[in-house]
Formats: C-alpha cells, sequence, structure tokens
C-alpha cells in the first residue's frame, strides 16, 4: 500500500509541476489519466483564464466540474499548449501511451498543439517502448483481420479490452514486448493496417518536454 501511496504523491509532484506552464490567454489541450488529473485541479485552483479542450469524457467531466471552460477542439483551433500522461517514455521521448483508452483524442490534441508536455512519475521511463503492451483503437468490423496483421508484425499476443473508447470502438492491447526500437517504423506499420483507427505509440519529435517525478524530485528531459 505504501508504494502505490509514494506512486501517487510523485504523480502529483509531476502533474501539479506541469500547471505552471499553463498561463492567462491559453488555449490548453488537457489529457487523461491519474497523473495529469493533478495538473488539471491546480490548473483549476490556479485561477487561470484559458479555454480547455479535453481528451476524453472522463477529463471534460472532471474539468467542468472544476470550473474550467472546456469546448470541443475545432472551437479552439489550434492550441498553445496540450500536458498528458504517459504509460512508457523511452530516452529519445517516444511515449506508449493509451492505458486509459484515450489513445486517438489523445493524439488529435497533442496534434494540435504547439507546445506538448507530458507528465510522468519514474516508473514510466523505460530504455525501449513495448513492455507494458502497445494499446490500439480498432474499428469493430474485422478485429480479427487487425489481430493477424499485428501478429504478422510480431504480435506475441493480443487482446480486446472489455470497455471500448469515448468514440465508441474497441481497444486493442499487442504486445511486441519490450522491443520496439524504432516505434515510427513500428507506428508506420500499425497506421498501414485497415481497421486500425489509431496507435498509441506517440514520437519523441512531437514532445517538447516530459516533466518526471521521482524520489530525489523533478527533472525535466528535452531531447
Ligand atoms: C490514457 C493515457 C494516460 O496518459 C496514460 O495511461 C497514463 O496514465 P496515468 O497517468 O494514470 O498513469 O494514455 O489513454
Amino acid at each position: 500500500m505504501a508504494a502505490v501511496d509514494d506512486q501517487d504523491a510523485l504523480k502529483r509532484a509531476a502533474g501539479v509541476h506541469a500547471a505552471s506552464y499553463v498561463t492567462d490567454g491559453m488555449r490548453v489541450g488537457l489529457g487523461t489519466g491519474s497523473t495529469v488529473r493533478f495538473t488539471i485541479e491546480a490548473i483549476a485552483a490556479a485561477g487561470v483564464d484559458v479555454d480547455c479542450t479535453a481528451t476524453s469524457v472522463q477529463t471534460r467531466d472532471l474539468a467542468v466540474g472544476l470550473g474550467l471552460r472546456v469546448v470541443a477542439p475545432d472551437a479552439l483551433g489550434a492550441l498553445d499548449l496540450a500536458i498528458d500522461g504517459a504509460d512508457e517514455v523511452d530516452p529519445a521521448l517516444n511515449l506508449t501511451k493509451g492505458g486509459g483508452g484515450a489513445l486517438t483524442r489523445e493524439k488529435v490534441v497533442a496534434q494540435m498543439a504547439a507546445r506538448f508536455v507530458v507528465v510522468a512519475d519514474e516508473s514510466k521511463l523505460v530504455d525501449v517502448l513495448g513492455g507494458f503492451g502497445t494499446p490500439l483503437e480498432v474499428l469493430d468490423f474485422a478485429p480479427g483481420a487487425v489481430e493477424a496483421r499485428l501478429r504478422d508484425l510480431g504480435a506475441a499476443s493480443v487482446s480486446v479490452r472489455d470497455v471500448r473508447s469515448d468514440n465508441a470502438n474497441l481497444l486493442v492491447d499487442a504486445r511486441f514486448g519490450a522491443t520496439i526500437t524504432d516505434p515510427v517504423a513500428l507506428g508506420t506499420s500499425l497506421s498501414a493496417i485497415a481497421g486500425v483507427v489509431e496507435h498509441g505509440l506517440f514520437y519523441g519529435d512531437t514532445v517538447e518536454r516530459v516533466v518526471v517525478a521521482g524520489t530525489s524530485g523533478i527533472r525535466e528531459l528535452t531531447r
């Protein structure tokens, strides 16, 4: 139990730190998960005057409940900043995302943002992506065909979650093991599979910084 509490404290530290990047007048993309939740709470507590868009229904409900102004992405057009969590971060700041199932909306919002800041506790740092599994959002049309293509690409196992995405699609986890040394190459192959709506590999060149909280404090990873 103590370990869980410690991890929660680290998530809070990273999440709160990243809220300092949010200033009056910004258009801000709000990510999804238990780390960025602390960012969203800190933004609301700071009382900054910002326009937000959310990467999930869960985040929208949280932010609206805290009194933040939340609108659809297209109502803002472009974003000054997006802040989100990650399931894995490699040394080149490539990410695995989608543990919470929001990967497609998260990627849309990240791509809209001039700056993409990631918040994580140090347990998310890995040498090579893939140990967590690779989440995908998949059309509910021929998931068996998609699974076969994923196995062709080297997935040792593929499972479908019980819950669907906010877009009513399937959420699938493909397990390639901690072998993803070239996330761009694998991501390109995953995107080429018809029926894959989106994959949870986010490329390091889209990430401005990763705010990492560890037992020795906060550090910021940049490329
Ligand atoms: C949701 C995500 C989350 O950012 C990721 O799962 C990290 O979550 P947490 O901060 O709860 O560990 O990608 O789809």
